[in-house]
C-alpha cells in the first residue's frame, strides 16, 4: 500500500494567496456588479520593458532558425546572464561573486522552497513572524516544522516576532536555530534592515554554525541610500549565507519566470560546500530557464534596460507613497512602502486582520492581504501592494478613506 507524506495532512487550509483568491472569487460571483481593486498578492501590472521584449523576440527568431537553434542550456544558466548578474548586481556594489556561485532558476519562491533538499530534516528552523508563508509551509511539508497548533503555530518552528516595537527586526532567538530565514526589504511588512542589524545576524550565524537563507527579492525597490541590497555586503556573510534574488518584481517577470540563488564557495557545513550540494540538486531536478527568458533577463542589464526598469520601479514606489500617505491621512498607522512595494497597515481600533480584510473587501471593494495570514504577529494588520496601476491605486486609497 502506498503511503503518502503525512506532513501534508498537517498543513492548515490552503496556501494563503490561494485561500484569498477563492474568497474573492466567491464574493465577486455573489456581487458581479462590484468593481474590485486588487492589492492582495504582489503581482505586477506594468508590462515587460521594451528592451526585454526586443531581446526576447530576437531570441525567438534564433530558436526558429536551424543555424542558431539551441536545445538544453547549461544547468545553472548561460554565461552571458551569469556574468551580467555577477557584474551588475554584485561587482558594481563591491561584492565579489563568481559566476560559479550563481544558479539561475524559475523563481525565488521555488528556490526558497527547494533549498530545503540540501539540509537535514533534523535542522531547527527560525522564521520571522510575520513571514512569507512559503518558508513555513515548505518546511512543514519536509517534516521540519512539527505539528500545527491553531494558537501557537508550528510546534518545532522558532518564530521570531517582528513588531512595530522592535522596528520589525527580530531579536536573536534564545535557542540557536540551524537555519534562519531573513527577508529584507521585508515581505510582508515592507520594512528594511540596516547593515549594522544584518551584521548582528551574520556574526551570530557564523559563531553558531547556522545558515542564513536571505530573501532579497525586493532589493530593486530600495531608494534610501545605505540600505543594503545584498547580505553579501555584510563582512563574513559568504561563510554563512545563501541569497535568493528574483526578476519577478524587479522587471515584471512574475509570468515570465526567472530568478537566481547565490551560494558562495566559502559556505561549508559538515565539511561539504553547500554550493556543490545545490549544484547536484539542480542538475538532477531542474533543466534550466528557457534561452528566450534568459536573453530577456540579460537585457535588464543594458543601459536602456536599466533605464526602463528604473522607470517601472519609480512608478510602483509612487503608488506606495500614495497608499502610505493616503492611509495615514485616513488615520491608520502605516509602515514600509519606502524601500519596498508593500505597505503594512494596522487595523483601526485593533480590529482582527480578517475582519478588516472583509470590511475593505465588502465596503470599499479593495482586496488586501490579512496580516494574520503571515503569522501570529501579523494579527491586527493588513498588507497592501503598490503593484496596481496608478489610477486603481488612487481610487483604492480614496475608497478606503471614505469608509474609515
Ligand atoms: C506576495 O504577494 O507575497 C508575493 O507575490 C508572493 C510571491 O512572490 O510568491
Amino acid at each position: 500500500m502506498t503511503r503518502i507524506n503525512e506532513n501534508f495532512i498537517k498543513l492548515p487550509g490552503s496556501y494563503l494567496f490561494s485561500d484569498i483568491a477563492k474568497r474573492v472569487a466567491k464574493y465577486s460571483e455573489e456581487n458581479p456588479d462590484k468593481k474590485l481593486i486588487k492589492m492582495g498578492i504582489g503581482d505586477v501590472t506594468r508590462p515587460l520593458a521594451p528592451a526585454v521584449t526586443a531581446a526576447m523576440k530576437k531570441a525567438v527568431d534564433e530558436m526558429g532558425s536551424a543555424e542558431t537553434f539551441r536545445g538544453y542550456g547549461p544547468d545553472y544558466g548561460y554565461d552571458f546572464l551569469l556574468e551580467a548578474i555577477a557584474e551588475n548586481d554584485y561587482a558594481a556594489r563591491g561584492i565579489k561573486i563568481d559566476k560559479s556561485e550563481i544558479f539561475l532558476s524559475d523563481g525565488a519562491k521555488s528556490d526558497c522552497a527547494n533549498i530545503g533538499d540540501i539540509f537535514s530534516v533534523d535542522n531547527s528552523v527560525a522564521v520571522c513572524d510575520p513571514v512569507y508563508p512559503v518558508y513555513v509551509d515548505t518546511n512543514a511539508m519536509a517534516g521540519r516544522a512539527g505539528d500545527y497548533d491553531e494558537k501557537l503555530g508550528w510546534t518545532k518552528l522558532v518564530y521570531m516576532p517582528c513588531t512595530a516595537e522592535n522596528g520589525f527586526i527580530p531579536a536573536l532567538p534564545e535557542k540557536t536555530p540551524d537555519i534562519i530565514y531573513l527577508c529584507y526589504p521585508n515581505n510582508p511588512t515592507g520594512t528594511t534592515a540596516t547593515k549594522g542589524q544584518l551584521q548582528v545576524w551574520v556574526d551570530y550565524a557564523k559563531k553558531n554554525g547556522s545558515v542564513i537563507l536571505f530573501d532579497s527579492a525586493y532589493e530593486a525597490f530600495i531608494s534610501t541610500p545605505g540600505v543594503p541590497h545584498s547580505i553579501f555586503e555584510i563582512p563574513g556573510a559568504e561563510e554563512c549565507a545563501i541569497e535568493f534574488r528574483s526578476f519577478s518584481k524587479t522587471a515584471g517577470f512574475t509570468g515570465t519566470r526567472c530568478a537566481y540563488t547565490v551560494i558562495p564557495n566559502a559556505l561549508v557545513r559538515g565539511g561539504v560546500k553547500l554550493n556543490s550540494l545545490w549544484a547536484r540538486r539542480q542538475s538532477t531536478k531542474f533543466n534550466g530557464v528557457s534561452y528566450v527568458t534568459q536573453r530577456g533577463a540579460e537585457a535588464i542589464y543594458t543601459d536602456q534596460g536599466k533605464k526602463e526598469i528604473r522607470e517601472t520601479i519609480a512608478y510602483y514606489l509612487e503608488n506606495a507613497r500614495i497608499i502610505r500617505e493616503g492611509l495615514a491621512k485616513a488615520g491608520l498607522k502605516v509602515y514600509g512602502g519606502v524601500d519596498a512595494p508593500y505597505i503594512w497597515a494596522a487595523s483601526p481600533k485593533g480590529m482582527p486582520s480578517w475582519d478588516f480584510f472583509d470590511m475593505l473587501l465588502k465596503k470599499a471593494g479593495v482586496v488586501t492581504t490579512p496580516g494574520a495570514g503571515f503569522g501570529p504577529s501579523g494579527e491586527g494588520y493588513i498588507r497592501l501592494t503598490a503593484f496596481s496601476t496608478a489610477e486603481a491605486t488612487a481610487e483604492a486609497v480614496e475608497r478606503i478613506g471614505s469608509i474609515l
